[in-house]
């Protein structure tokens, strides 16, 4: 694709805002295309993956995912057309159609809607730097995760991951507690990423954070480096709205800016009605929408 309308592309979202990266896209595999518009272009991908797999717990076992660089928003209806008129008939209830697009760039959201999108999860993003005011936090002792509270916090981070799967709509899968201990194990070992909440002796709260080479991965969306990225939050249902959430993320971006991790990012569900308000309170704002739509053999096109 042409060198220049690529710096079109970067200079337009940058506008828009300046917190976004343009990704590289990776070359269409085998069984992807691209697609060719005089105003931008696409890369139509599918993913497959096995429902033991860790990122089958947030994501479906296929997904056809579109990838556009475009100079003028207009171009995006023409190659949304192209690239669902282009996929095969669906035949399973475990297929998704995904978009990523920054939130600000507002002009593409009524083609999304239109198209049958929704907004299934956010990339937020907040400065570590000032800590916000956070609200009274008595007899709350946050504590750094130790292999002592492997059990409560592989419970809690269950729990979110079947709150969100309200929202998200996949199959339960197998292997989820085996993941999850795999993960708490991880992050165990690294001093200052994971933190539980007590109340009354009681672990009642888990944060996990990755910075350095476990938040790389998220870089490449985001224009300010380092980046760090929130995996984890919960705090058990019976405890929420008594400043639990709100101490912990306050202990990790203390955290953060004593290391000099300038910006930190996370994902929430769109339609979590806990999350959003949480993480606005707590400073996040909007940098990246993942859009999806479900492709099912019930879907008409
Ligand atoms: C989101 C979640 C972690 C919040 O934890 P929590 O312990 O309830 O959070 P807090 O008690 O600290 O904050 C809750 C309230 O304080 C507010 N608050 C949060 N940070 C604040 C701040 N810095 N200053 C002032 N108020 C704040 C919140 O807006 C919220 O207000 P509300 O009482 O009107 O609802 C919790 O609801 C939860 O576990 N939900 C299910 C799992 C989930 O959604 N996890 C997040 C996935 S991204």
């Amino acid at each position: 694709m042409s060198v220049e309308l690529l710096a079109e592309h970067r200079r337009r979202w940058s506008a828009i805002d300046r917190l976004v990266d343009t990704p590289v896209i990776p070359e269409a595999p085998g069984n992807g295309r691209t697609l060719k518009h005089s105003d931008g272009y696409a890369v139509a991908r599918r993913l497959d993956r096995r429902p033991d797999e860790y990122v089958a717990l947030w994501s479906s076992l296929r997904e056809y995912r579109c990838d556009a660089r475009i100079r003028n928003p207009e171009a995006i209806a023409d190659l949304l057309s192209e690239w669902i008129g282009g996929l095969p008939e669906p035949d399973d209830d475990d297929t998704e159609l995904t978009f990523n697009w920054p939130g600000r760039d507002v002009a593409v959201i009524p083609l999304l809607i239109d198209y049958g999108f929704r907004p299934k999860a956010t990339v937020a993003i907040r400065r570590t730097s000032p800590p916000v005011a956070t609200p009274p936090s008595d007899g709350i002792v946050i504590r750094e995760l130790a292999a002592e509270h492997a059990d409560a916090a592989v419970d809690l981070w269950r729990e979110v991951i079947d709150w969100d799967n309200r929202f998200l709509r996949h199959p339960r899968r197998p292997d989820a507690v085996k993941h999850l201990r795999a993960e708490v194990e991880r992050f165990t070992a690294k001093p200052g990423t994971a933190w539980v909440a007590e109340v009354g002796g009681a672990v009642v709260g888990l944060l996990v954070q990755s910075v350095g080479a476990d938040s790389e991965w998220i870089q490449p969306l985001v224009e300010p480096a380092p980046v760090g990225y929130l995996n984890c939050l919960v705090t058990t249902a019976g405890h929420r709205g008594g400043g639990v959430g709100a101490a912990l993320v306050d202990r990790a971006h203390r955290t953060l800016a004593d290391s000099a991790v300038p910006y930190n990012t996370l994902h929430y569900n769109a339609l979590n009605p806990l999350s959003g308000p949480f993480w606005n309170r707590a400073g996040y704002r909007p940098l990246w929408t993942n859009w999806s739509r479900p492709w099912r053999a019930s879907t008409t096109r």
